[in-house]
């Protein structure tokens, strides 16, 4: 039996037009790169003549396989018994329509293989990717999807793509909860690893039969979102359990501010008798110091992983995201209140709120970034 050492799947559901041509590309890419492949469609009982297409095709491709799934249809679900069927230590997950680049499959593979990535994703969204034909609402609904993803995974630019390769270690006994469209956040939310490389791609729409894509899919990923955020409230190794230890931190920090924010506007302006106009400048300038100093000594620990190694250049950063908070507050504040006619008290919690998640993002992925 022939040992090999990447497993590509592909799942299927009437893509006549398509699978031929994808089987053939996908298998020489592997003899061209010489990488011992093996080849899994995994069909949900297409009708189309999907099936017998790749019948046929197993007696001249010996490095392919077929599962049919007769029941419990879903792209996911193909996918994760793709998964169980696996021979390789490697797996590659790529569509059946040509919208992801086979050429780049040793990409991925390298990615695992030699330089030891857990996950690597095939990413639109990072410098370099692209997406070509897509019609607007499809590019809506995708982009909603993706930051949706990001509040669980906020380093990864497109968690929801289905282009991508993994160890199978990651997902080996993991309570994977398969549904809808984005296998990838399941595999994220509750598979082991550590590290992840993203390669940029240009997604191309099929330009043979069509999407899949139905309006339950996007409440199927709703659920799934969800259901990843409770999992990490119970498990707390996994990675979005570290994510939304960083926020509960920083939201820890910011009430610590408020504290050192009164304090001092109390202080300055009781002992020391400035107007509080002055004392609050120096206040909120307090706040912004200590709430940096406990961001990047505990939340971030030590800072230690941020792309800025000089501390001061992080706090340059700190500073500038901060005063830019303060004006987001003041502008959601003013609007509510203005504009909506609402109580300038419940305004101004909406503004703290904004503001924070301004503050979070934007510190996360830049003053922070690792
Ligand atoms: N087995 C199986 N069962 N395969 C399916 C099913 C299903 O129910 N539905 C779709 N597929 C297969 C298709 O045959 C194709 O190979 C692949 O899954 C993608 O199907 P499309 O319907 O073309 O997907 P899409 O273009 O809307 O979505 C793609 O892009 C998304 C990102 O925007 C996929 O790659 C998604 O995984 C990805 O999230």
């Amino acid at each position: 039996m022939t040992r090999y050492s990447l497993t590509i799947i592909i799942p299927t559901f009437n893509e006549i037009e398509n699978i031929e041509n994808i089987i053939i590309a996908v298998s020489g890419v592997l003899k061209n790169s010489g990488i011992e492949g093996e080849i899994l469609v995994v069909d949900d009982d297409s009708k189309d003549g999907t099936v017998d297409c790749v019948r046929e095709l197993l007696k001249t491709h010996p490095e392919l396989s077929l599962i049919v799934r007769p029941d419990d249809h879903g792209l996911s679900q193909s996918v994760v018994e793709g998964f169980q069927k696996a021979k390789a230590d490697i797996i590659q997950v790529i569509d059946a329509d040509f919208s992801h680049p086979v050429e780049l499959i040793p990409k991925f593979y390298s990615a695992i293989k030699d330089e030891g990535y857990d996950v690597c994703i095939g990413s639109r969204y990072t410098k370099g990717g692209d997406i070509e034909n897509w019609p607007i609402k499809r590019r809506i609904i995708s982009l909603g999807a993706t930051v949706f993803g990001r509040v669980l995974f906020p380093e990864i630019t497109d968690p929801v793509s289905g282009f991508f390769a993994i160890k199978k270690e990651v997902v080996y006994d993991a309570d994977l909860k398969p549904r809808g469209y984005k296998i990838l956040m399941e595999v994220l939310g509750k598979g082991r690893w550590e590290n992840f490389k993203e390669i940029p791609f240009t997604f191309r729409d099929r330009e043979e039969g069509e999407s899949k894509l139905k309006f339950s899919t996007i409440l199927d990923y709703i659920g799934q979102c969800t259901d990843i955020g409770v999992y990490a409230f119970r498990h707390r190794e996994t990675n979005v359990w570290k994510e939304w230890k960083k926020v509960i931190k920083f939201g820890f920090v910011g009430i610590s501010g408020i504290f050192v924010n009164t304090g001092i506007l109390f202080a300055l302006t009781e002992y020391i008798g400035f107007y509080y106009l002055v004392s609050a400048i120096f206040a909120i300038e307090a706040s912004i110091i200590t709430n940096f100093l406990l961001n990047d000594y505990w939340t971030f620990d030590g800072g230690n992983n941020s792309r800025m190694a000089k501390k001061w250049k992080r706090f340059v950063s700190f500073q500038v995201v901060s005063v830019l908070g303060v004006v987001i507050n003041l502008a959601v504040l003013f609007i509510l209140t203005e504009f909506i006619g609402l109580w300038y008290i419940l305004s101004n919690i909406a503004g703290i709120f904004v503001a924070f998640i301004w503050n979070f993002f934007i510190n996360r992925n830049f003053t922070w970034r690792r």
